[in-house]
């Protein structure tokens, strides 16, 4: 790949880095993206499975979707694109802002990560608000209720027409501002909003990279569009850190 004179120059001179990232970076690992062909979207409805009422209306359906999805989750790998952020960290000082739920950018080994759309290995219980972790809950042929007051416990995912998680958004996109450049990585970025995130980031003055393999809704405000997998692209971006680095 030969990347645009601009984006290296941005790239030498960058100290703070953000990665916003959507279904697009874990596609690689295996796990189905929401929109597009083969997107879990146009085989399941969000309405009947990611809000509140559906929960409430039939929880042992949106438990058994959740566990399914946790399975998959668990058995997939990070994949080069994940682990190329993480490598990042020796380079830069890095967050990763994220709509996915899947852990895969802690288990490359991350460290500043903050998630915008919940975590898929925690649940609360939807009256006293006790947390569990996935591994502490069985489903057997009942819904996990809560050990404390027997209420329904739920997936600490954040549902069509749900707060995002406040602490989580403010500090992704304090970072995002104060990014010198903001990489937004595998999302349709029509979410919002999460994907203020990339907009509040270059009305602060960071220097705007997409990676995708398709334009989005984005590509128009992107300073520097590259297209193609993010587990192809993120690693070569790697490399020329790397060798910059190594010459100065
Ligand atoms: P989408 O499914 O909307 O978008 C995935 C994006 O990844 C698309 O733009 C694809 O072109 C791109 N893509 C696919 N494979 C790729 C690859 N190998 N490398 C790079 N890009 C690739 O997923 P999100 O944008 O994450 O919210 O969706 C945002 C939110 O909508 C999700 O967090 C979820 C969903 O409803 C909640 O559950 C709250
Ligand atoms: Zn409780």
């Amino acid at each position: 790949m030969h990347f645009k004179k601009e984006f290296l120059d941005k790239l030498i001179a960058a100290k703070k880095i953000v990665f916003f990232t959507g279904a697009g970076i874990s596609a690689e690992s295996g796990i189905a993206t929401f929109r597009g062909k083969d997107g879990i979207w146009n085989k399941m409805k969000p309405e009947e499975l990611a809000n509140f009422d559906a929960f409430m209306r039939n929880p042992q359906l949106v438990w058994e979707w959740y566990q399914h999805r946790r399975d998959i989750v668990n058995k997939a790998k990070p994949n080069a694109g994940h682990i190329a952020i993480a490598e990042l960290e020796n380079y830069f000082d890095v967050t990763v802002v994220t709509q996915n739920i899947d852990n895969l950018h802690r288990r490359a080994g991350s460290k500043k990560i903050f998630e915008l759309h919940g975590n898929i290995e925690r649940n609360f219980c939807i009256n006293c608000h006790t947390y569990y972790n996935s591994a502490e809950i069985t489903l057997n042929d009942k819904t996990p209720a809560c050990e404390k007051c027997g209420a329904l416990v739920r997936p600490d995912v954040v549902w069509f027409g749900e707060m995002l998680p406040q602490e989580e958004f403010s500090e992704g996109e304090r970072a995002a501002e104060w990014s010198d450049i903001c990489f937004v990585v595998g999302t349709s970025a029509v979410v919002y909003p999460a994907a203020y995130i990339p907009i509040s980031a270059k009305k602060a003055g960071a220097y705007l990279v997409e990676i995708n393999i398709e334009p989005t809704e984005l590509s128009s405000l992107a300073h520097c569009s590259i297209f193609g997998e993010a587990g192809v692209i993120l690693p070569q971006i790697l490399e020329e850190v790397k060798k910059i680095k190594y010459v100065n």
